[in-house]
C-alpha cells in the first residue's frame, strides 16, 4: 500500500512534535507543510523531507490526511475545508472554540467516510490510560482534578482570547474531556470563576455531576506559576484513592494503613508519556486498517460544549443542564 501522505497546517510547537513523531511510521510520508509565516513553514519543511504549501487550499489538495496544528480559533475553518475536501483530519484541541463550529465539524466529519481524530493527547498518556483502567475495575464515589497554567505569557497568542476563544478552550479543555472519558457524560454544571491580573475569566470552580450519579469538582486557574504538578486528578472510591501527578506518577492507596503504590512514567520520552505517539499512531491505524478513530469528532463536540457550559454558567450564575443529542 501507498504511504499515507500527511500536511500539517501550522508549524509551530505541537505541528513539529507530530512531524517527528510521524517521521517513525513508516506508514507515512510527511509531505508538505503550510504556514502563514512562511519561515517556519521552510524550517519544519526541512527536518521533515517535506514541500512547503503557500496555501493551506493547495496543502489539501494535495495530501491524504491533513494536520491542523494553528490557535485554536483558526482550527475549525480549516478542518471544515480539510473534511469536505475528503481528507483524513488530525484536529488538534480544541475542536472549536463554539458549540455552534463544534456541531457543524461533527456534521460534517459524521457524513464523511473519512478518519477524524481529535488531538486530546491525554486519553493515550500512560498515566491516564492506567488510571482508567483502574477505575473501570473499582466503582468510583466522586473525584477532584485541577489544571493549573503557570502565566498567559508563552506562547504570546495564549493572552488573546481571540485567538484561543478564551482560557478554558487553551488548556484547561483537556481536563473537561478527561472527566468524560473517566466518568462518562456530563448530567449538569454549575460553576465561577473571577477576573484578575489577566483581562479575561480566570480561576474556575465547577461542580459537575455526571449521568451516572457521579459528580466532581474542577479547579483551573491561567496564572497560579509553575509550581508541579500543574494538574491532577484525584478519584476517592471506598477506602482507596487514586492519585495523578501530572503524566509522571500515578499513587494508589488501597486500605486504611496509610500505606500506598506508586507507579511512575518519568523515565518514558515526553512524546510516549503524553501520549503523542500512542495518538498519531492510532490515526494511522485507523487510515490504514480502517475503523473509528480513537477520540472522535462527538468527543471533540463534548469537550467544546462543557467548556462553553462552564463560561456560560458563570456569566449567568446558573447551572446548566445537559440533554442527550
Ligand atoms: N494536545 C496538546 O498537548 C497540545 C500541546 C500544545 C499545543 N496544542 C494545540 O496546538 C495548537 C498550536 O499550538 P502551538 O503551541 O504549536 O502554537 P505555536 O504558536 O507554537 O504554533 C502555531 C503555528 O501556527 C501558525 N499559524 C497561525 N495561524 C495560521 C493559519 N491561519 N494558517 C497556518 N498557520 C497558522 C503560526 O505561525 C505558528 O507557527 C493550539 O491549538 C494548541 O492548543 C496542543
Amino acid at each position: 500500500m501507498d504511504r499515507v501522505k500527511v500536511g500539517i497546517i501550522g508549524a509551530g510547537y505541537i505541528g513539529g512534535v507530530h512531524a517527528s513523531v510521524l517521521a517513525r511510521d513508516e506508514r507515512v510520508i510527511v509531505s508538505a507543510v503550510h504556514d502563514v509565516e512562511r519561515e517556519r513553514a521552510e524550517r519544519l519543511a526541512r527536518s521533515s523531507g517535506a514541500t512547503v504549501s503557500d496555501d493551506a487550499e493547495h496543502l489539501i489538495g494535495n495530501v491524504d490526511a491533513v494536520y491542523i496544528t494553528t490557535p485554536n480559533t483558526k482550527h475549525s475553518e480549516l478542518a471544515l475545508a480539510a473534511i469536505t475536501a475528503g481528507r483524513h483530519v488530525f484536529c488538534e484541541k480544541p475542536m472549536a472554540t463554539s458549540p455552534e463550529n463544534a456541531r457543524a465539524l461533527l456534521d460534517r466529519a459524521s457524513a464523511s467516510s473519512r478518519v477524524f481524530q481529535v488531538g486530546h493527547n491525554r486519553r493515550f498518556a500512560p498515566v491516564y490510560a492506567t488510571l482508567k483502567q483502574m477505575i473501570v475495575a473499582t466503582k468510583p464515589h466522586s473525584a477532584h482534578v485541577k489544571m493549573n497554567r503557570g502565566e498567559l505569557i508563552n506562547p504570546p497568542w495564549v493572552a488573546d482570547p481571540e485567538i484561543t476563544g478564551g482560557f478554558l478552550y487553551e488548556t484547561t479543555i483537556h481536563m473537561f474531556d478527561m472527566l468524560r472519558f473517566l466518568f462518562g457524560d456530563v448530567k449538569q454544571m454549575d460553576a465561577v470563576a473571577s477576573v484578575h491580573e489577566y483581562p479575561e475569566l480566570d480561576d474556575f470552580s465547577a461542580l459537575i455531576t455526571f449521568n451516572s450519579g457521579m459528580h466532581a469538582t474542577l479547579a483551573s486557574s491561567a496564572d497560579a506559576g509553575w509550581l508541579f504538578p500543574f494538574e491532577r486528578v484525584e478519584v476517592f472510591c471506598h477506602h482507596r484513592t487514586l492519585t495523578t501527578r501530572e503524566m509522571e506518577s500515578i499513587a494508589v492507596s488501597d486500605g486504611l494503613d496509610g500505606r500506598h503504590t506508586t507507579t511512575s512514567m518519568q523515565q518514558l520520552p515526553k512524546e510516549e508519556k503524553w501520549g503523542y505517539v500512542q495518538e498519531d499512531r492510532a490515526f494511522v491505524d485507523a487510515i490504514v486498517e480502517g475503523g473509528p478513530p480513537a477520540v472522535t469528532a462527538l468527543d471533540g463536540f463534548r469537550a467544546v460544549e462543557l467548556v462553553d457550559a462552564c463560561y456560560r454558567s458563570v456569566k449567568t450564575g446558573e447551572r446548566v443542564h445537559f440533554t442527550a443529542g
